[in-house]
């Protein structure tokens, strides 16, 4: 465990515990189940054979090769966020960057089952439930609620937290639209009855497995963490680096996990399989944890009663992390379907992919896979454990009160913004700091200028020319032009930093079509071209002059340029998808097409002759600050300055 200071009693734990009725099954020991360790294993059960569906392997002399009775899905997760406070742009980010990967997946045509969700029980939700004057069980109702409603459209809701008579978040006010359009497949409660009974059962295996025992604990905790400390990482007068609070001493007659017993299964492990843990100096940090020592950790409390009983002794709570982690295997569960650990684990486990903070890779990359061996069942695929968005250097926090409100950069910027903007300003696996300028440069630049000017200068060519309809398919005004050649290798540079959850990258590679796209429009110019009724020799072989010779000229250039905007659309549509949408519509598109678009409709070709585009209106309206250039009033009006920083509509 983190901490350092465990003075374990030497009362045998495993006789302390009264014996679980049986639970069918027995999960491997260690030394049997490590050589299944290993991805996409048979069963996700690495201790069972028959039993589970969902993962073939071809792997391997003598192992059964199952066939999956249901298509494997790419499993992708966020952290479940503490509901101890509504969601503030950190958690947001984490959201944004999983939904992008979730998206991307779709259109590969993968079955995606993006989990997301909150996290409800232990002393600081307890806490923050009293501070609000509320039950537990209301308090976690009312914020995990705000979580939902961020993340997604949900209509009619009146939420109003109230924190010491302060209306501290008021969603029925500022939510209409306002949300960030997280399109997730599973959002779970760690309240929630059938998370109980996984979290029950998975005790019990673990138990059963002889990995749990009783013994007396002495420690500093951080409660903000939930977590026990090790003296050595703290500050002054004990205080945690990250939440800058002291932490407390404690001292508990607890549960314990044989973390340490894991030790050299989990340094194998991450020997044989470097990419468990994304980025790479992320996997450094953990094996330098390995290396110095694992120590068993305290699963359970005696001191909150705010959480799940320890089966056969009700007066300890399970530990919030044991009972947490466990939130990414009960969400598999559907509705109506059997609530036990081996339903969820077919319905598909292992996650392929959690996306994590770096303040809880220790949780996700040491304790959870120990966890899930003790337990018998796979180890996800990989823990991509990202970096911070900061304020002057410091972690944004719910518990340091630096935090930026999504609600409000959403309802001034709109959701699109703040994706791109997150996603492409900040290297994700890095930190980042915001900044209001940044921010509005950026996105202007990017998506009003770069992208939403050349659609609509480009239709709007199109409209006064040829009426608004293309005469050639795109594949035949590309014959000959090494633009398509460009814009095809930018279209497969944007999959492969996809693919490798190089998100600011992907997001550079597509717009780096859309400056293609300038370029080739102002160095064509197709307008002065029929301002001036010449042409040159390709365009003239291609368009005959009795055919209307100036109009096909310029439909050539047009077309090249609108197919680009299909691509870019298709290519953006997992960071910003409402804006893609929208261009998918200006192109003549539906919203049927643009939904069933898939990662194959980036190959060039996809416009044909006949088509006929929408009136052409603004994608993305700039930024506009009304008091630019104005220095004393900015900085003597800063609220007011705030106030005039809106989506104008004003034409890109
Ligand atoms: N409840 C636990 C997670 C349990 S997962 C089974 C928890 N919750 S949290 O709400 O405190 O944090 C959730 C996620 O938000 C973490 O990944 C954390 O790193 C992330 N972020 C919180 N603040 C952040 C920033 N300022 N920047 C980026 N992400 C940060 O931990």
């Amino acid at each position: 465990m983190a901490a350092g200071r465990a003075l374990l009693s030497s009362q045998n734990g495993l006789a302390a515990v009264a014996p679980l009725s049986s639970i069918g099954y027995r999960a491997r020991g260690l030394a049997s189940s490590l050589p299944l360790l290993r991805r996409r294993c048979p069963s996700a059960f690495v201790s069972s054979s028959a039993r589970c569906c969902s993962r073939p392997h071809s792997e391997g002399a003598g192992e059964r090769v199952m066939k999956p009775e249901k298509e494997e899905a790419f499993v992708l997760t966020t952290p479940l966020y503490y509901v101890n406070a509504p969601p503030h742009m950190g958690s947001a980010y984490t959201t944004i960057a999983a939904d992008a990967i979730a998206r991307f997946q779709r259109l590969l045509g993968k079955k995606v089952i993006f989990i997301t969700g909150t996290d409800e029980h232990g002393e600081k939700i307890a806490a923050a439930a009293e501070a609000s004057g509320r039950s537990p069980r209301e308090h976690c109702d009312t914020i995990s609620q705000s979580y939902r409603i961020l993340w997604r459209e949900v209509k009619f809701i009146t939420i109003v937290v109230l924190i010491k008579e302060q209306v501290l978040y008021d969603a029925s006010l500022s939510y209409g639209s306002n949300y960030l359009d997280i399109a997730y497949d599973k959002f779970i409660r760690t309240t929630d009855s059938k998370h109980e009974a996984i979290v029950k059962e998975f005790y019990s295996r673990v138990l059963n497995n002889g990995d749990i025992y009783r013994a007396d604990y002495e420690g500093l905790y951080c409660v903000n963490c939930e977590e026990y400390k090790d003296e050595k990482e703290l500050l002054e007068n004990n205080c945690c680096p990250m939440h800058l609070k002291p932490c407390v001493r404690r001292k508990e007659d607890n549960y314990f996990f044989a973390l340490s017993k894991y030790q050299k299964t989990l340094e194998d492990y991450l020997t044989s399989n470097p990419d468990f843990v994304k980025p790479l100096f992320r996997l450094n940090e953990v094996q330098g944890w390995i290396k110095s020592g694992l120590r068993d950790f305290s699963i359970s409390r005696s001191s909150v009663e705010w959480g799940i009983p320890v089966p056969n002794d009700d007066k300890q709570t399970i530990y919030v992390w044991f009972d947490a982690l466990l939130g990414y295997v009960s969400a598999l569960l559907e509705e109506g379907e059997q609530t036990n650990l081996e339903q969820a684990v077919c319905s598909g486990w292992p996650a392929s992919l959690h996306l994590i903070g770096k303040d809880i890779l220790r949780f996700h990359a040491v304790y959870w896979p120990a966890m899930l061996l003790s337990a018998g069942l796979s180890v996800p695929n990989m823990v991509f454990g990202h970096g911070f968005l900061t304020k002057d250097g410091m972690k944004m926090g719910k518990s340091l009160g630096n935090t930026l409100e999504p609600k409000d950069l959403v309802q001034r910027f709109g959701a699109d913004a703040v994706r791109y903007f997150f996603l492409r300003e900040v290297e994700f696996g890095n930190d980042g700091d915001y900044s209001e300028d940044r921010f509005i440069n950026i996105v202007n630049a990017h998506l009003a200028n770069t992208i939403g000017n050349l659609l609509n200068r480009t239709l709007g060519l199109l409209k006064k020319n040829c009426q608004s309809m293309l005469a050639f398919d795109s594949i035949v005004s590309a014959e000959g032009n090494s633009f398509k050649d460009s814009v095809d290798q930018l279209v497969e540079k944007a999959k492969y930093h996809y693919e490798n959850l190089s998100l600011s990258s992907a997001c550079e590679s597509v717009l780096d079509i859309a400056n293609a796209g300038n370029l080739y429009m102002d160095e064509r110019a197709p307008w002065s071209l029929f301002k001036q009724g010449g042409a040159s020799s390709e365009m003239a072989a291609k368009a005959s002059f009795e055919t209307g010779y100036f109009h096909l000229c310029i439909q050539l250039d047009l077309v090249m340029i609108l197919e680009v905007m299909r691509i870019i659309a298709t290519a953006l549509s997992p960071i910003t998808p409402s804006l893609c949408s929208r261009i998918y519509s200006q192109l003549g598109f539906s919203k049927e097409q643009f939904e069933a678009a898939t990662w194959d409709d980036t190959k060039w070709g996809g416009l044909k002759a006949g088509q006929i585009m929408a009136e052409p209106k603004p994608v993305f309206a700039r930024i506009e600050n009304i008091d630019d250039g104005n220095e004393v009033v900015q900085n003597k009006n800063k609220d007011k300055k705030k106030a005039s920083r809106r989506q104008g509509l004003v034409e890109a």
